[in-house]
Parts: C-alpha cells; sequence; structure tokens
C-alpha cells in the first residue's frame, strides 16, 4: 500500500517509515525539518520537505495518492507549548485539520494518529488510566492533542475517514533526542554517557510507562489493517520509575557517579501508568523489548 507518513524524519516517525517498507509498502514522507533530522530518513522513502500547515501539503497529496496516513508531525515540546500555546495549536490543530481534509479529499483509507497516553490523561483521578479514563488536560500540548482526536473522531463520523488514535505514553529507543515531552530515558543517556551526574526530579520517585519506539511503530502497521475507528493506549502498563531507568542504564553503561536528587517541578505529575488490554485486543499488539534491553540497544545505536 502507499503510505505517506508525516514526522517520517522524527524519532518515532523514522521507525514507523521503516517498519513499513520492511513491510514491503510504498513510502513517502512529509516533513519540515523543526525538530526532525535529515539522517533519519530512509532513502527507500521519497521525501517532502514540506510544512504540514501550508497548501504546499495539498501538491504533495496531488503527487503521492497516500492510502495510508501515519500522522506522526507534531508541537511536541510540553514547555514550547505552555510558552507559546497559539504555535503548538497551529501546528497540532490546524495543522492536522488541514491534513484530514485531505485526507478526505483524497479517498485516504485509514489515518493512523498519533496521540498521548503520557500527557492526555494529566491529573486524571483513576490509575492506571484505561481509554475510558476521563482526559484530564494539564499543558496546551495534551490539549491540542485531545481536541485533535475529536476533530478525527468528527471526521469520522462526517465524511467516513477511517481512523485509529494511538496513545502512546513514554516513548524511548535510539534517534531519540533529548528534548520535547518525554525524553527522560535520552536525557539521562546522553548526560551519563559523557560522564556528567544527571538530576532527578522528584528524587527519583515518578512513575511513568516507557514503550519502546520498535513496539510503537509495529503498533503503527498493525493499525494500518486493524483496530477500525477505536482509541487504543500504547504502552507496557509497567510502572517503572526515574530512578529504575538511573539503575538500568548504571548496569548497561557502567556509570559510576550517584544522581543529583531534587523536588519535583511545576507541572509534573508523580504518576502516570496506562492499560494496553484495548491494544492487545484490536490489534494483536503487545510490548516486546523491556527497559533493560531497550536501553542496551539505544546505548548500542550511539556507538556504545
Ligand atoms: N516521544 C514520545 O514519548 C511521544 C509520546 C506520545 C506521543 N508522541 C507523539 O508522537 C509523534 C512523534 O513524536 P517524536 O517523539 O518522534 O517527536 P519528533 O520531534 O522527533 O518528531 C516530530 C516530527 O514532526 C516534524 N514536524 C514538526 N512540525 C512539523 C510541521 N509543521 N510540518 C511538518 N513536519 C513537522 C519534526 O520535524 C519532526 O521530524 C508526535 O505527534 C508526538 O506528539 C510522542
Amino acid at each position: 500500500m502507499k503510505a505517506l507518513v508525516t514526522g517520517g524524519a522524527g524519532f518515532i516517525g523514522s521507525h514507523v517509515v521503516d517498519a513499513y517498507l520492511d513491510a514491503g509498502h510504498d513510502v513517502a514522507i512529509v516533513d519540515d525539518l523543526s525538530s526532525g533530522r535529515r539522517e533519519n530518513l530512509n532513502p527507500k522513502a521519497r521525501f517532502h520537505e514540506t510544512d504540514i500547515c501550508t497548501d504546499a501539503l495539498a501538491d504533495v497529496f496531488d503527487q503521492e495518492q497516500p492510502e495510508i496516513v501515519c500522522h506522526l508531525a507534531a508541537q511536541m515540546d510540553v514547555t514550547r507549548s505552555v510558552a507559546d500555546p497559539r504555535f503548538d495549536a497551529r501546528v497540532n490543530v490546524l495543522g492536522l485539520i488541514r491534513l484530514l481534509e485531505l485526507s478526505v479529499q483524497h479517498g485516504v483509507k485509514r489515518l493512523i494518529f498519533s496521540s498521548t497516553g503520557g500527557a492526555i490523561y494529566g491529573a486524571a483521578k483513576e490509575y492506571p488510566a484505561t481509554e475510558e479514563t476521563r482526559p484530564e488536560p494539564m499543558s496546551p500540548y495534551a490539549v491540542s492533542k485531545f481536541s485533535g482526536e475529536e476533530y478525527i473522531k468528527m471526521f469520522g463520523r462526517v465524511h467516513g475517514l477511517r481512523y485509529v488514535i494511538l496513545r502512546y505514553t513514554n516513548v524511548f529507543g535510539p534517534r531519540q533526542m533529548p528534548h520535547g515531552e518525554c525524553g527522560v530515558c535520552a536525557v539521562l543517556t546522553n548526560l551519563m554517557l559523557a560522564g556528567r551526574q544527571p538530576t532527578l526530579y522528584g528524587f527519583g520517585k515518578p512513575i511513568r510507562d516507557y514503550v519502546y519506539v520498535g513496539d510503537v511503530a509495529r503498533a503503527n502497521l498493525l493499525a494500518s489493517e486493524k483496530g477500525e475507528n477505536q482509541t487504543l493506549n500504547i504502552s507496557t502498563g509497567r510502572p517503572t520509575t526515574v530512578m529504575d531507568i538511573f539503575n538500568a542504564l548504571r548496569e548497561v553503561i557502567g556509570f559510576e557517579q550517584d544522581p543529583i536528587l531534587k523536588p519535583l517541578r511545576p507541572g509534573e505529575v508523580e504518576r502516570s501508568l496506562a492499560v494496553n488490554a484495548r491494544a492487545a485486543e484490536a490489534l494483536g499488539w503487545t510490548p516486546t523489548v523491556d527497559l533493560l534491553e531497550g536501553l542496551r540497544r539505544t546505548v548500542a545505536a550511539m556507538g556504545r
């Protein structure tokens, strides 16, 4: 099938591109390289250096006539979304609407949306979160992703667009940049490889749900055929503290210093965990790479 991957030069998007190509699909990438990198581009895919918020996106659809759209392009830096919520909404809401209109016009068979299980549940009372948990966004980024989900569902109801919404928790793995929504693994890996003492906020106790990027890419591939109009958590359901990551990395890298421990920063949640039973049922998806193995692969990809 012909797949268009927006954000295909980014961390997760580049793995999605690889997964689709490995499965024998024809792939085109749209990316403006604002946070993505040229070296992440798979040379077997056609590349359009295009901002999804511009009219040039229509030319890409005319040329490529995609059957599947995997939408990963986003402003995904929570801190930036707080500082500049209008820019966040421009990319994550207006850019998405343009993509949805073009998908309907071109008869796209399925749109797969990268939403967030890490941010969207925010201050939700239910723990761990299921897809039925009422989102309680704590940042403009989480609001823009949540409203994106609602636009997609509306396009499904009104225009018959078929879609799958994937809510990833904290994704980690090779090619992650130490910025953005959930870069704790990337931040710690970079610091510890450089022999620098990392700071663990919340005294290393905050709980997160770390899912390996290869597993996330596989979920995107499975969603090209399964999970009709569903919203699915893509998570491990396994609680991991920041201290657990530090200790695992200490083992992988052979780091000898202790971390600096500090209180949680404003806006950071103490725990975030999501149940993945629905993805298992709908896609036949379960995570296969655990934290230690994922960190080993991440460090190895950095040449160590
Ligand atoms: N990293 C995580 O843990 C995580 C968790 C949940 C959801 N997500 C979502 O997954 C997706 C990918 O995130 P990532 O971690 O790979 O981030 P990333 O920054 O590496 O990837 C985003 C890509 O989108 C591109 N992009 C940004 N604005 C664009 C625009 N206007 N037009 C075209 N391209 C544009 C960037 O250049 C980049 O290549 C995002 O939608 C993000 O919200 C990520």
